[in-house]
């Protein structure tokens, strides 16, 4: 089965081709991603109508560049797939109406993909990782536990109650006066600072849940930058160095949890931990990662950066995956702004920007 995939829903205009063979088993034919960055940084984080825009200019030019870099044409294809939610509203509709239409003129099937769920679904094709596994998925949008029991079956353990962390690292570097994305700035600044010189909070870790809250945490760098002075090169990388450092606690410490309940659950005794998302690609957190998945008697699974982030082949992917397992999509699903993988986790009463945080 050949699948084209297409992700719009946040700053990257993406198109993926994917075989199937059998479950669990693929390849990637093409992997075209268009950023955004570029429109977005001036404004220091991703400005929904921008965003939109932006993909409506070049999603018809990445879905053919994908098509190319395949060598292929719509009539080779079995099935298109592109994400209806969760994210940007005006992006979603983009590709989503593209993908729609792809299928609707080649006469193919179209499959609504849930972003959250390729995420989920990514280390299986890249590392062939078999069902259930335990997955942390940490990006711009989101930071969750999820557990991957099988293709949508799925059961949120914890998320966030305020910012997602990726949304922290890119507030820390907006404060700091750092660059955008922040992430990997804060990383780099990070590389030469000092961990301990500021004792930054580890919010929730004393909780028995695996619920995160990382805007506490955000304000005590606020603090701590205003509190320093002269607020120079080497106070920016020691604020950058303990923040991270604060990160890599609170994942290592809800991980062995997380991973605790996966081996009480499943009865596995070498759990898979697969880290997913933009934050994912942190090289402290990473470290931290592994020994927590070492300690737990398993192993960290992370994609390749390029999988990790978004991209169009995991949306294939998902597809293939969902086809492969007889799913069939109600072809009306519309966008959607919201939609947790796990329908039956309780909503939480955190509040973001945006309003409840699902
Ligand atoms: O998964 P992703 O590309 O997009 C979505 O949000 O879906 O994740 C982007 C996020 C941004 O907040 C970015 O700052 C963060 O991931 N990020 C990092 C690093 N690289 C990207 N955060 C920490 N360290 C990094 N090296
Ligand atoms: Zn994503």
């Amino acid at each position: 089965m050949i699948v084209l995939g297409i992700e719009t829903s946040c700053d990257e205009t993406a198109a993926g081709i994917v075989s199937c063979d059998a479950p669990g088993e693929g390849r990637i034919l093409s992997d075209v991603i268009r950023g955004q960055v570029e429109e977005h940084r001036a404004f220091g984080g991703v400005v929904p109508e921008i965003a939109a825009r932006a993909h409506v200019e070049v999603v018809d030019t990445v879905v053919q560049a994908a098509m190319q870099d395949a060598g292929l044409t719509f009539a080779d294809l079995d099935l298109v797939a592109a994400t209806a939610g969760p994210g940007l509203i005006g992006g979603l509709l983009v590709g989503l109406t593209t993908g729609k239409a792809v299928a609707s003129a080649a006469r193919l099937p179209f499959r609504a993909i849930n972003h959250l769920e390729a995420h989920a679904l990514t280390a299986r094709l890249t590392d062939g990782v078999d069902f259930p596994y335990l997955l942390l998925l940490v990006s711009g949008g989101h930071s969750q536990f999820i557990l991957v029991e099988g293709v949508s079956r799925y059961r949120r353990w914890g998320t966030t109650i305020d910012d997602a962390l990726g949304e922290a690292f890119d507030k820390t570097a907006k404060l700091l006066g750092l660059g955008y994305p922040g992430g990997p700035e804060v990383e780099r600044r990070a590389a030469t600072g000092d961990a301990t010189r500021f004792a930054f909070p580890r919010p929730l870790a004393d909780r028995p849940d695996l619920a995160f809250s990382f805007a506490g945490l955000k304000t005590a760098v606020r603090l701590a930058a205003l509190q320093t002075d002269p607020l120079d090169d080497q106070a920016i990388a020691d604020i950058c160095a303990s923040f991270q450092a604060a990160i890599a606690d609170i994942l290592a410490i809800k991980s062995a949890r997380a991973l605790a309940r996966f081996r009480d659950e499943t009865g596995s005794d070498t759990p898979a931990l697969v880290a997913a998302g933009g934050v994912a690609s942190n090289t402290a957190v990473r470290a931290a990662l592994e020994r927590t998945a070492r300690e737990a008697g398993g192993r960290l699974v992370v994609p390749p950066p390029r999988l990790c982030t978004d991209n169009g082949v995991m949306i294939a992917w998902a597809g293939a995956e969902r086809a492969m397992a007889g799913l069939d999509d109600d072809p009306g699903l519309t966008a959607r702004p919201r939609w947790p993988l796990d329908a039956d986790a309780a909503p939480l009463v955190g509040h973001g920007r945006l309003g409840v945080k699902v």
